[in-house]
């Protein structure tokens, strides 16, 4: 059998946090490709980078900055973890979900996830906002699942729900946010593909059939656990690119198209991300 992660590992590393700040966050928020810049806007901040908490995946592409910054943001106390791992770059699922078995260990009741993502949805734009309503988990399917091995109870049930994955309230409490901001909000069902390959234009013929609206290389895994351990789940794709259906001569995807598309992204998504967090206790 593989290895797998225990509470032993989880209350290393949540020990290890809890000795580097004094905050005691209930929202924590991942933050995506190229959107690094959003934990600016964190106040007071302790900044801890993944390298010296005990177990933490460390990001290793561009756009990832790969620090855990604690502090307060819209007068309350937040854990942001500023870049990801990806299981692409080797990590396993259960790895690359490690911290947030470990932001539930220091407390983090609601989280909040973000990612760059690819437009399937011919309506999308890059620089779009789409609120998630559901996910697909394409690579789960196949046996990829966080939550494979052994099932710790302490943790969460062996066979959990996910018929409401993205919690209803916190949605609804997003689009009332964006209508009040005027700043357009789609809603739709992101996807997520293991990378680090984009996809064919075959791939996303297939992947607009089955019902997905944007693609990722992330996300699901942590959301699974997030809701496994009885955790509120908000998530916020930003479109940083829309998917090429039939192959144009010098037309290509790349990852600094992917990065380029925060600079758009991160204003939009942090008024936003303030606006929910000013209302959040009341939903
Ligand atoms: N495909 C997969 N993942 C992505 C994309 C994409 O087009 N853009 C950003 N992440």
């Amino acid at each position: 059998m593989d290895d797998f992660f225990t509470m032993k590992e989880f209350a290393e590393a949540a020990d290890f946090i809890r000795s580097r700040t004094q905050y005691t966050p209930t929202v924590a928020l991942i933050l995506g490709s190229g959107l690094s810049p959003l934990a600016d806007a964190v106040a007071d901040a302790d900044v801890i980078p993944y390298g010296e908490i005990p177990h933490f995946p460390i990001p290793h592409v561009e756009g990832h900055a790969g620090r855990l910054v604690v502090g307060r943001l819209e007068d309350r106390d937040v854990l942001v973890m500023q870049g990801r791992a990806h299981y692409y770059e080797g990590y396993s699922m259960q790895h690359i979900t490690l911290p947030v078995r470990v932001m539930r260990m220091l407390g983090v009741e609601t989280l909040i996830v973000t990612n760059a993502a690819g437009g399937l949805d011919p309506r999308f734009h890059p620089g779009d906002l789409m609120l998630i309503t559901d996910h697909i988990n394409l690579i789960g399917m196949a046996g990829l699942n966080p939550l494979r091995g052994p099932n710790d109870p302490a943790l969460g049930p062996r066979f959990p729900d996910m018929s409401q994955a993205y919690d209803p309230a916190l949605r609804a409490l997003a689009l009332r946010v964006a209508e009040r901001l005027d700043l357009p909000l789609w809603e739709g069902v992101y996807i997520c593909l293991a990378g680090p390959t984009f996809e064919t234009p075959a791939d996303i013929r297939f992947l607009r059939l089955i019902g997905a609206n944007a693609v990722g290389m992330s996300t699901v895994p942590e959301v699974i656990v997030a809701r496994h351990g009885g955790m509120r789940v908000l998530g916020i794709s930003g479109i940083s690119n829309v998917a090429i259906t039939e192959p144009v001569e010098g037309k290509v995807v790349s990852h600094e198209e992917v990065l380029q598309a925060g600079q758009v992204l991160v204003p939009r998504l942090i008024s936003l991300l303030r606006g929910i967090l000013r209302e959040m206790d009341s939903v």
